[in-house]
C-alpha cells in the first residue's frame, strides 16, 4: 500500500502563488490557466504577513477566504504557508530588537525579508499567533492539503549576535554542559586563558581580535541550527494541535551547511526541498542528483517534494542563464527519478515589481504566448501520465556518510589546510559513483548500514567513538567501508583523539597518520595505483600501516593498494585496505579529482559487488529505479548529453511518456523515458 504525500492523487504540480501582488481579476485568469496547465497544488501566502495582519490588532482574511474558495472551485489544492518569513514593518518598528545583529554588531534593517533574530521572543510570539490564527480559520477548508511552515529557514539570516541570542546561547550551553567546569573542559579554555567562572561571562562568538575558540564556534553552529529549529517546532506544534491530520513541511535548501537536516527532518511530516541547479554549469545535474539523494535519504527513502525550482532563469546569480528547450523537463524528471512525488516552482506568475521581477515563472511576463508557458503546459500533461509513480520508492546501492557536526568542525579555522571543505571533498566521490551509474543513499555515521554492502565516508573529521564503534561492527559483520582523508581527527568537543589520526578508526583501518601533508594550491603529488598514475590535490598524509603482529585482531595488517611516487612522501602508502573476515576497511589518505577517485573506488565497488543500476549505460545517461509496493518498477532514463543515445533495457517495459512498449530505446539529447516494468514472478 503506497501513501501519497497529501490527499491529492498522482504527482503534485504547481508552485508558489503570490496573489497579494495581483488584482482579483488576475486571480480569475490565474486559476483558469492553472487548470489548463494541470496544476493541482499551489503554495499560497508565503510572504503575506503584512496583508493578513496589517497592524497588531487588525486581521484581514477576507481576501484569502475568497482566494481559497476560488482555487477549490477549480479543483486545485492548497499548500497554505504560515507567512512568517518576513515580519511586517509595524511589528519591526514596535520591536526593533527583533532585527538580527551580525558578528560585527551591525543591526540589519527592514526592507528585505528574513529579518528576524531566531531567539527573539517578540518575533516568535507574533509568528505563532499568526500561525494559530491561520490554522484556526482554515483547518477545515476543503482546499487545504498541506501546511508550509515559514520559508527556507536559514536563508539570508542563520545567526544573530544580539543580547537575546546571547542569553539563549547561554541557556543552551547550560543544558548541554550542565556546569561551567564542564563547559571549560569541553571548550579547552585552559588554552589562551579563556577560562569562565560562570555562564554569565559567555558571549556568542562575535568578531574578536584573532581566532575564536573552536569549540565555542562549533557549539555556536549547533545552537544556531537548534534555535531556528525551535522556531519551526513552535509553528509545527500549533498546526498539529489545531489542524491535526494535515501534513506539515518546511522547504529545505538542499545540502545546506547551517542546518542539521538529520535533526530537522525528524520534525517534518515529509521532506520538501528548493533546488536551483545552474543551467550555465554543465555538471549541474550531478550536484542536483546528490542533493535529491540527500532529500530522499533524510526520511529513509520516503518520497519527498520538490517544493521550488525555477522554470527557467533565476535572478540572484551574477549572470542568470535560462534553461534551453528541454532542460526544464529533463531536470523536473530528474527530481522524480530520485524519489520526489511532485514538482513545484517559484513561482506561478512572474512578478512585475520587487527584487525578483526578473525571476522566471510558470506563467512568464509575456503570458501564454511565451515558450515558458508552452513548457509549463507540456510538463503538466506529462506529469499526469506519470501519476502512478507517486508513492514508489528509490533506494541507493551504497551508503555515503554525512554528518553536520563533522562538516561544521572540519571547516573551522586554523586547520592544516583551509582547502578541506566538505562539499569539495564529497563532490568527486559522488561524481565518480554517478558516472558509474551507482546510486547512493546518505546516512548519518550512526545510521543503520547493514543493508548496504558498501559504505563511503569521504570525510569524517569529527567522529565520536560510539559512531566509530558502529563502523567497526559494520566491517566486522562483512561490510566494506572506505574512509577519506583527515578523518577520525577529533571527538565531539573538537578535541584531537589521542594516539594519532584516524583516532578511533586506527585499529579498523590499520593505519596511523604521522603528519598531514597539505598540498599547496596549483601543486600535486603523484601516486601509483597498480601501474596507473594518479594525482593528489590539496591534501596528502604521511601514513604508516600498523604492524600486524602488534595488532590484537586475528586479521592481517593493512595492505598498501596505492603509494605516493613524488615529493617527500614518495614510496609511502597512499591508499590502504585492511581485511576483517569478509569485510574490508579502506583508507584513502589524499584528495583526488573525480576521475582518480573513481579509479580507487572501482576496487571496493568490485569487492563489495556494487554495480550500476543499469549496466552498460552510455555516457551522459542517468538511470534510476523506483519500486512500487506491488513490485512494479519505474526505470527513469535521462539523457543529460548533447548527443542521441541508445539504451538497452534489462527487462522490457512500457514508456509511460509515450505509451510505447520497448526492450531498448533511443534518447534524443535532453531526452527522457520512464519505463513501467511489471513485477517479475518471484517479486510479485
Ligand atoms: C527561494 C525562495 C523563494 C524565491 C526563490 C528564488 O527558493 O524560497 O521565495 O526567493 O528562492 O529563486
Amino acid at each position: 500500500m503506497t501513501m501519497n504525500l497529501t490527499r491529492v492523487p498522482g504527482l503534485l504540480y504547481g508552485g508558489d502563488w503570490n496573489p497579494e501582488q495581483w488584482s482579483e481579476e488576475v486571480w480569475a485568469e490565474d486559476v483558469k490557466l492553472m487548470a489548463e496547465a494541470g496544476v493541482n497544488l499551489v503554495t499560497v501566502g508565503v510572504f503575506s504577513w503584512a496583508r493578513l495582519q496589517p497592524a497588531a490588532h487588525s486581521w484581514d482574511f477576507g481576501w484569502l477566504d475568497r482566494l481559497l474558495d476560488l482555487v477549490h472551485a477549480h479543483g486545485i489544492a492548497v499548500d497554505l504557508a504560515t507567512a512568517t518569513a518576513s515580519p511586517p514593518a509595524w511589528l519591526v518598528r514596535a520591536h526593533p530588537e527583533l532585527l538580527p545583529v551580525t558578528a560585527d554588531g551591525v543591526r540589519l534593517e527592514f526592507g528585505s525579508r528574513q529579518h528576524y533574530c531566531p531567539s527573539s521572543t517578540a518575533y516568535r510570539a507574533a509568528a505563532v499567533r499568526l500561525t494559530r490564527a491561520l490554522a484556526t480559520r482554515y483547518r477545515h477548508h476543503p482546499a487545504l492539503v498541506l501546511w508550509h511552515v515559514h520559508n527556507e529557514y536559514g536563508d539570508h539570516v542563520q545567526e544573530c549576535f544580539c543580547p537575546a541570542s546571547a542569553a539563549d546561547f547561554r541557556r543552551w550551553l547550560r543544558e548541554r554542559h550542565g556546569t561551567v567546569e564542564e563547559l571549560n573542559r569541553s571548550w579547552g579554555t585552559a588554552f589562551w586563558s579563556q577560562r569562565y567562572n560562570s555562564f554569565d561571562q559567555v558571549e556568542p562568538p562575535r568578531t574578536a581580535p584573532g581566532p575564536v575558540n573552536p569549540t565555542q564556534l562549533l557549539d555556536w553552529r549547533r545552537f544556531c541550527s537548534d534555535a531556528l529549529l525551535a522556531l519551526h517546532r513552535a509553528e509545527k506544534a500549533a498546526l498539529d494541535e489545531i489542524s491535526p491530520g494535515v501534513p506539515v513541511t518546511t522547504n529545505f535548501m538542499s545540502m545546506f551547511k547551517a542546518l542539521d537536516y538529520w535533526e530537522w527532518s525528524r520534525h517534518e511530516d515529509f521532506v520538501s526541498d528548493d533546488a536551483y541547479p545552474d543551467p550555465a554549469d554543465p555538471r549541474a545535474h550531478v550536484n542536483a542528483a546528490m542533493n535529491y539523494d540527500l532529500m530522499r535519504s533524510l526520511k529513509a527513502g520516503r518520497p519527498w517534494l520538490l517544493m521550488e525550482q525555477a522554470p527557467s532563469a533565476v535572478s540572484w546569480r551574477p549572470v542568470n542563464v535560462p534553461k534551453p528547450p528541454g532542460l526544464y523537463r529533463l531536470w523536473s524528471l530528474q527530481a522524480l527519478a530520485r524519489g520526489a512525488d511532485g514538482v513545484l516552482h517559484f513561482q506561478w506568475r512572474a512578478s512585475v515589481a520587487g527584487a525578483e521581477k526578473f525571476h522566471s515563472a510558470m506563467l512568464p511576463h509575456r503570458g501564454t504566448a511565451g515558450r515558458g508557458w508552452r513548457e509549463t503546459v507540456a510538463l503538466g500533461a506529462e506529469l499526469r501520465r506519470l501519476g502512478e509513480v507517486a508513492g514508489s520508492r528509490m533506494r541507493g546501492r551504497a551508503a555515503v556518510l554525512l554528518d553536520w557536526d563533522s562538516w561544521w568542525a572540519l571547516e573551522l579555522d586554523d586547520h592544516p589546510s583551509a582547502r578541506m571543505r566538505w562539499l569539495d571533498l564529497l563532490r568527486p566521490w559522488y561524481a565518480a559513483l554517478y558516472e558509474r551509474g551507482v546510486t547512493v543513499d546518505f546516512l548519518p555515521p550512526g545510521g543503520e548500514l547493514t543493508r548496504y554492502p558498501l559504505a563511503l565516508a569521504p570525510n569524517l573529521y569529527l567522529l565520536d567513538t560510539a559512531d566509530a564503534d558502529r563502523l567497526d561492527a559494520y566491517v566486522r559483520g562483512g561490510g566494506h567501508l572506505v574512509c577519506g582523508p583527515f578523518s577520525g581527527v577529533t571527538d565531539r568537543h573538537d578535541h584531537i583523539h589521542p594516539g594519532g589520526q584516524p583516532g578511533p578508526l586506527r585499529e579498523l583501518l590499520g593505519v596511523v597518520v604521522d603528519e598531514p601533508w597539505p598540498i599547496p594550491d596549483g601543486e600535486s603529488t603523484a601516486l601509483d595505483l597498480d601501474g596507473v598514475g594518479l594525482s593528489a590535490l590539496r591534501w596528502s598524509e604521511w601514513i604508516e600501516t600498523s604492524d600486524a603482529e602488534a595488532s590484537d585482531t586475528e586479521t592481517n595488517g593493512a595492505e598498501t593498494i596505492a603509494h605516493y611516487t613524488s615529493g617527500p612522501l614518495a614510496n609511502r602508502p597512499a591508499v590502504t585496505r585492511r581485511r576483517h573476515g569478509d569485510g574490508t576497511a579502506w583508507y584513502l589518505s589524499c584528495h583526488l579529482d573525480a576521475a582518480d577517485t573513481g579509479r580507487v573506488l572501482d576496487l571496493p565497488l568490485a569487492e563489495a559487488g556494487v554495480g550500476a543500476e543499469l549496466p552498460g549505460l552510455p555516457a551522459g545517461v542517468e538511470a534510476t529505479r523506483r519500486r512500487a509496493a506491488d513490485g512494479t518498477e519505474y526505470l527513469f532514463l535521462l539523457n543529460h548529453g548533447s548527443v542521441e543515445r541508445y539504451v538497452a533495457l534489462d527487462r522490457p517495459g512500457t514508456d509511460l511518456l509515450t505509451g510505447t512498449a520497448a526492450t531498448g530505446l533511443t534518447l534524443a539529447p535532453l531526452g527522457a523515458a520512464v519505463l513501467r516494468i511489471p513485477p517479475t514472478e518471484e517479486r510479485a
